[in-house]
């Protein structure tokens, strides 16, 4: 016996739900629902089984928690560590409070965008599907039910027209249905949409943003009488409402240095800087934890030019502190070079204050004799 399309049209969602009662009590499986709109309690009445899409979503998450996990460790640990604002970055764990915001970000950008690509593909919503929608009808004000039915469907033909379908059509299935993505736009006027879109966006953009507002009411309000700070102004010393600071003057906890970046100058620091804080414990403790912090990342922890830069081919010609390419580094040759920096070593003059650099030096010392 041929299969049969039975088509049951309603004009009215009540109607239709106690339709879908009448037919499911009567123990005949519904195949589908057409509907306008989202109709409360349909699935249930369907009998259709809860949605496992909340399970689909937190797994994702977790791959895009996890994920971040890796990325995170992989990039700013393992790979490629950099020092950014000075936090221990050879750790993960000792990073995790910043990379937070990442593993929350992927969480939810995993969860969010495979849970639509899911949804999309489940219902085979895809690009190039065809429309499954049978009656177009049912996207105006009528509610259409579907059956596939196998033998005689007088019976199922009667119940529909008792419970008040305003159609009911039978048709046999003489092979696939092929229905036509009847709301498909046609690609001449999908490509004015695009143009459309593109026209509307360009839109936005101006070669004079309008920073000022046309009007503006009681202007004193937005822009003082006196002179703007750093502005223009025709009674000041040098035609600025700013005034210089006096000669000489250095910003509060700043130390002057005044030996130049030069190799006469890198003399003068190797022979004659002398160190100016104590050297003691608390001191070299403290110049350790900078060292870990801001230089181990090329230069190893304990000085040998072999830190996970160098190992990761990163960074070349990190020397060992105890390398017969140096000469005999001082305490002072050590302060300028950080200050400075040499060759492929920048300076660190702007991370680390004058008598930080000054603790690192003692921690470098120590290490070069633990190294000979
Ligand atoms: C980005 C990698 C890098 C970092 C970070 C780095 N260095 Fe260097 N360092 C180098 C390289 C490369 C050289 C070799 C420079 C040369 O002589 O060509 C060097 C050389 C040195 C030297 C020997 C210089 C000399 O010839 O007298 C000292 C001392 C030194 N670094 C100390 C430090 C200290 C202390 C820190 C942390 C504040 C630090 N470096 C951070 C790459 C680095």
């Amino acid at each position: 016996m041929s299969k049969k399309l039975v088509h049951g049209l309603f004009d009215d969602d009540d109607i239709l739900m106690s339709g879908v009662k009448a037919v499911r009590q009567k123990g005949i499986d519904i195949d589908e629902v057409y509907t306008p709109f989202p109709v409360h309690g349909l699935d249930k009445a369907m009998g259709l089984k809860p949605t496992r899409i909340a399970s689909a979503a937190f797994i994702f998450g977790i791959i895009g928690f996890f994920f971040a996990i890796w990325l995170t460790w992989f990039m700013m640990i393992e790979d490629w560590p950099q020092n950014i604002g000075g936090k221990p970055s050879f750790t993960w764990l000792e990073n995790m409070p910043s990379f937070i915001p990442i593993m929350f970000e992927m969480t939810i950008f995993f969860t969010a965008h495979l849970m639509v690509t899911t949804y999309f593909f489940k219902n085979k919503l895809y690009p190039g599907s065809a429309g499954i929608n049978p009656d177009p009808r049912t996207t105006d004000d009528k509610f259409l039910m579907e059956f596939f039915v196998d033998g005689d469907t007088s019976n199922l033909e009667a119940i529909l027209k008792d419970s008040g379908a305003i159609e009911v059509t039978v048709k046999d299935i003489v092979e696939e249905e092929k229905r036509n993505l009847w709301f498909k736009l046609p690609p001449k006027s999908a490509s004015v949409v695009v143009i459309l879109l593109g026209l509307g966006l360009s839109s936005c953009s101006s070669d004079e943003p309008m920073r000022e507002p046309v009007s503006v009411y009681m202007p004193d309000m937005y822009h003082s009488v006196a002179y703007e700070p750093y502005s223009e102004d025709p009674n000041g010393i040098n035609s600025m409402e700013a005034r210089t600071p006096v000669d000489g003057t250095i910003k509060r906890g700043y130390v002057p240095y005044d030996i130049p970046n030069t190799n006469e100058g890198y003399q003068e620091a190797l022979m004659n800087l002398k160190s100016p804080i104590a050297s003691n414990d608390e001191n070299a403790k403290y110049g350790e934890e900078l060292y870990n912090i801001y230089c181990i990342s090329c230069h190893g922890i304990n000085g040998d030019g072999q830190g996970k830069l160098v190992q990761n081919e990163k960074f070349l010609g990190v020397p060992s502190y105890a390398a017969s390419r140096l000469p005999n580094i001082s305490e002072g040759s050590i302060f300028h070079v950080i200050t400075y920096g040499k060759n492929m070593m920048g300076s660190h003059a702007s991370q680390l204050t004058w008598d930080e650099r000054w603790k690192i030096s003692q921690h470098v010392l120590k290490l070069r004799s633990q190294l000979k």
